[in-house]
């Protein structure tokens, strides 16, 4: 669910972009004598650029703000090595969340956001986090207790069950999981999906986008069926491919979580994961530009 791949590179011209809202163009900046490739994201109205290799904070800052300005989009969302903190800091942008040892076990990375007007970065439901918050310090000295249930790791075969079950529990996504075509493309490059069938039905399923040079894995497209919610098996899908990562020696593993559903929220905490901060209205997933939850955890 973090963000749609780029099929390919691409320049500041938008045009024959495809009729999908959720198509994502590249832009690629010259930033301090690095080439360093920015998302634009018209979808959740931002551009985001994931682990910049440059070290002029205050170019790529410049450079971010000024992107985001061309393609009239009004938030930037940019994952950085934490070296490059004090000096977008410095630059205007804010800490929005901190990632232990993302970077290959080795280096944090720093969640790092800017917005042109405050409204725009502006929590978008304080209400709803607050009572998720609530719930997660209730549960935090709860055991989960569950049934022991079987997942599988899902084949290509899998993808037009996986895209329904997505497509059918969210209105909107950043990325286009309801496509078959889609998630059997992320299949075959070997994004570890679990999935769970009761019969011939799918119940439950989930992801773990690998962000293959960090070594490290956004665990995503979290979907249980309304009718067999609340029994754990989220947890156990994604206790699973926390093992998949493992196997694959993976450091750590992370999460973006919809703020206001205590559900998913609950689910990381109970598998050890940690707390590190909250993008306000960064992603429009469910029924608007949500605010997303960032856990992680060591494997
Ligand atoms: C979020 C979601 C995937 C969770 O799936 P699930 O299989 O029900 O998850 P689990 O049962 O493993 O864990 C959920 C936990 O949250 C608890 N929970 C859920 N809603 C809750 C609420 N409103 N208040 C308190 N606890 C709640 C459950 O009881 C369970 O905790 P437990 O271990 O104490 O029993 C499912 O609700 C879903 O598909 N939601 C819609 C899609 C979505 O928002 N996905 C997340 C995108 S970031």
């Amino acid at each position: 669910m973090g963000i749609q791949k780029p099929k390919g590179a691409a320049t500041l011209e938008t045009e024959g972009r495809e009729e999908d809202p959720r198509s994502i163009q590249m832009v690629e900046m010259a930033v301090g004598g690095s080439t360093v490739d920015v998302v634009d994201d018209p979808y959740s109205d931002r551009v985001r650029c994931d682990h910049p290799a440059t070290r002029d904070e205050a170019q790529l800052a410049e450079a971010l703000r000024g992107v985001a300005d061309e393609l009239g989009r009004h938030r930037v969302v940019t994952f950085v090595d934490e070296s490059l903190r004090d000096g977008l800091e410095d630059a205007g942008f804010e800490v929005e969340g901190v990632m232990p040892g993302f970077y290959r076990g080795a280096s944090d990375c720093v969640v790092m956001g800017w917005a042109d007007e405050p409204d725009r970065i502006r929590p978008a439901d304080p209400e709803g986090a607050a009572l998720t918050d609530r719930v997660l310090r209730a549960k935090s000295d709860t055991p989960g207790l569950h049934a022991v249930v079987d997942t599988e790791q899902a084949a290509v075969s899998d993808a037009s069950d996986i895209a329904e079950i997505l497509g059918e529990t969210f209105e909107a996504y950043p990325t286009p999981s309801s496509d078959p075509e889609y998630v059997a493309n992320q299949i075959e490059d070997g994004v570890p999906f679990r999935v769970i069938r009761e019969g011939d039905d799918l119940v439950a399923c989930a992801s773990a986008d690998l962000v293959r040079d960090a070594r490290t894995a956004e665990l995503t497209d979290c979907a249980t069926r309304p009718t067999h919610r609340g029994r754990g098996l989220m947890q156990t899908i994604l206790n699973d491919l926390m093992d998949d990562l493992r196997r694959a020696d993976f450091p750590t593993a992370f999460t973006l979580a919809r703020a206001s559903v205590p559900g998913i929220n609950v689910a990381f905490q109970r598998l050890g994961f940690e707390y590190r901060g909250r993008m306000a209205r960064s992603c429009r997933i469910g029924s608007g530009l949500e605010d997303m939850n960032i856990w992680s955890r060591w494997l």
